[in-house]
């Protein structure tokens, strides 16, 4: 038996990070499969070259070939360019990646700097990838009124129960099993209030698999409020996609750089762990990325596999890497490169 990973670095500080998410999973090769790395393309430099961000070749390896990937980020054009569109956007359709999964978890701010200690954050926001209102139908009108303009908002129960069922699924592995379902069905009584029945119906539907899991649930404006000043109430989150990608980035603010949050896609047959930071053109090419981000995707990506042991080896090891705030790069105030991040971390895994 062998474990085939994709690996796409894509653009800008993806080639730098996802080298050492590489790194990081080599070092734990002993708990694993025998591995097998495979290179591919995709991003805005592919599409300069070839004329497509996203190569068939790509696709077509990945769901032949691969048990799962690693992406690294995109440089997509502010502006729209003919021709081109998000490669990550189609990768979680063509893979039919329903769950985006982004744990934030506070890094301790050793340096003395912060006297008030911040709330210590610890959750998991669980957001569904294929429908709510980025099912993109659109229309604009004329009226004699002037424009106007209308999407859909697609919720349904197959979506809502097989994304609901992964929150109770993670909520059950950690301690305090909470899963809190975000919504606004006070007012959308039918889309949200479909996806919040829909949920919450799941532990009924499994067998007592979930009964020891408490359900709550948070109006969206009122959850976003909390989220700043109680961070420490949410355990797992579940929301629709567009709540889920508001808060998802929300999340990652408490936490300081976006250089640590990780996060993965996952469907029923094909995982794909993915750094939550872009390609950051400002420090692209320094060797100074935060490579955190992406080893901790490949940890979620193992993970998510089934790999708790190796998983946990490479969370420890950046954990105390991290923890005595002393090899950071400069995104958390470290004078660190990539290169002396991975390599302290892929140090700290072999000696465990
Ligand atoms: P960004 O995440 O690339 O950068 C925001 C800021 O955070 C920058 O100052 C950057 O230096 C810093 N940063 C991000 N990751 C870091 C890391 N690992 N280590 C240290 N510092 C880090 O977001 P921005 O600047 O808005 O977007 C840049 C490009 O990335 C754009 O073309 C955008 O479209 C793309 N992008 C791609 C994403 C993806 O591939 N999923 C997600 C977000 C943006
Ligand atoms: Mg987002």
């Amino acid at each position: 038996k062998s474990l085939t990973i994709g690996l796409i670095p894509a653009d800008g500080i993806g080639r730098e990070v996802i080298p050492a998410a590489k790194d990081a999973i080599t070092a734990v090769r002993s708990e694993l499969p025998e591995l097998k790395f495979v290179e591919l393309l995709a991003g805005w430099e592919t599409f300069t070259r070839t004329g497509t961000a996203l190569p068939s070749e790509t696709v077509q390896t990945l769901k032949e070939n691969c048990d799962c990937a690693l992406f690294g980020s995109v440089s997509s054009p502010s502006r729209k360019v003919a021709g081109y569109s998000s490669p990550i956007v189609a990768l979680r359709k063509e893979l039919d990646l329903y769950a985006n999964i982004r744990p934030v978890i506070s890094v301790r701010d050793t340096s003395g700097r912060d006297s008030a200690p911040a709330p210590s954050v610890d959750l998991i926001v669980v957001r569904e990838n294929t429908e709510c209102l980025y099912v993109k139908q659109e229309d604009l009108i004329q009226t004699e009124n002037g424009k106007e303009a209308r999407a859909t908002r697609l919720i349904t129960e197959r979506a809502s129960s097989r994304i609901g069922k992964i929150a109770f699924e993670l909520a059950k592995a950690r301690p305090r099993k909470l899963v809190t379902i975000i919504h606004k069905s006070n007012v959308l009584s039918v889309t949200d209030g479909l996806f919040r029945e829909t949920v919450r119906a799941v532990p009924g539907l499994s067998n007592g698999k979930y009964d020891d899991v408490t359900i709550e649930e948070q109006l969206v404006d009122s959850a976003v409020y909390r989220l700043f000043r109680e961070p420490q109430i949410f355990d797992v989150m579940v929301a629709p996609n567009l709540y889920g990608d508001i808060i998802s980035d929300a999340a990652a603010a408490l936490v300081g750089s976006l250089g640590v949050i990780p996060s993965i896609n996952a469907g029923d047959s094909f995982v794909m762990g993915e750094p939550v930071h872009g390609s950051a053109p400002d420090i692209a090419g320094k060797g100074i990325a935060n490579p955190v981000a992406s080893i901790r995707s490949a940890a979620l990506m193992l993970r998510h596999m089934g790999y708790a042991s190796p998983a946990d080896k490479i969370d420890k090891a950046v954990n105390d890497t991290l923890a005595p705030g002393k090899l950071l790069t400069p995104d958390l105030g470290g004078k660190a490169s990539t290169t002396e991040v991975t390599t302290h971390i892929m140090s700290l895994i072999d000696a465990q």
